[in-house]
């Protein structure tokens, strides 16, 4: 039999499968329709989608036990190097109809998937641009809660911080992915998050949490502070 189950951060679900497996999910606001290769499954009239941490550092920083959540209902979100919209559908799900989520990407072919996801999804607003010049979007943009970044570049603290002093709240938070073989295949990553961080400090951010996400992705760590 399928179990639902709250997760302890809200609009997340753990989901048992009839083989006894347990995954995490969202609550599908476009039921009928995947955007990726997630699973559609119906509890009680209820359509959820499995949030696949081998797909979304988002959901494997939650399933490595992410303490940091800020995510709610109407909050807004700029989600820099956003795909073909993978994390962004989950995070559409989590935010609901009155939350907006702008999704950054500069690959053209990324953008097209995500403005057919935006047609179903209308708290998606797609945006064509380069996340290193914040003023080519700074008109579509306003100030927003939350700042989430996954471009796997190795300026990537610097993009970040230019993006949170242009549309970062003041105490808003911010996600930052950081791939140890982007920055320099040649240095051991545990030597490359701790300079992320310095970095990060040295920009006046406040660092919350760093989740090693190893389990899921190889040298990867999400970083997560305040503004
Ligand atoms: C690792 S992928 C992101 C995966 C996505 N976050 C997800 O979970 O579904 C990195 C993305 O960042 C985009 N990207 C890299 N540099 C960028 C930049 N300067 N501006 C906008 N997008 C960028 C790439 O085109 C790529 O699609």
């Amino acid at each position: 039999m399928l179990e639902l189950k709250n997760h302890e951060h809200n609009d997340l679900f753990w989901i048992t499968l009839r083989d006894g497996n347990v995954r995490l999910a969202t609550l599908n606001a476009d039921p009928g329709y995947q955007v990726y290769t997630e699973r559609l499954i119906k509890i009680d009239e209820k359509e959820y989608r499995t949030f696949d941490p081998f797909k979304s550092k988002l959901a494997a920083a939650i399933r490595s036990n992410m303490k940091t959540y800020p995510f709610s209902k109407g909050c807004s979100v700029l989600y820099l190097g956003a795909a073909s919209g993978t994390t962004v559908s989950h995070v559409s799900d989590m935010i609901g109809e009155n939350g907006v989520i702008y999704a950054l990407e500069f690959s053209s072919r990324s953008v097209s998937d995500l403005i057919n996801i935006a047609e179903r999804r209308k708290n998606i607003i797609p945006i064509h641009a380069d996340a290193r010049f914040p003023e080519g979007y700074s008109f579509t943009v306003p100030m927003v809660d939350i700042l989430y970044e996954d471009v796997a570049q190795p300026t990537q603290a610097e993009i970040l911080n230019a993006n949170i002093k242009a549309f970062l709240k003041k105490g808003g938070y911010f996600f930052i992915a950081v791939k140890a073989r982007s920055i320099d295949v040649t240095k051991e990553p545990k030597l490359i998050y701790k300079e992320v961080e310095e970095q990060l400090k040295s920009f006046g951010l406040t660092i919350l949490e760093t989740i090693d996400l190893e389990s899921f992705e190889k040298d990867h760590v999400m970083i997560i502070g305040q503004k």
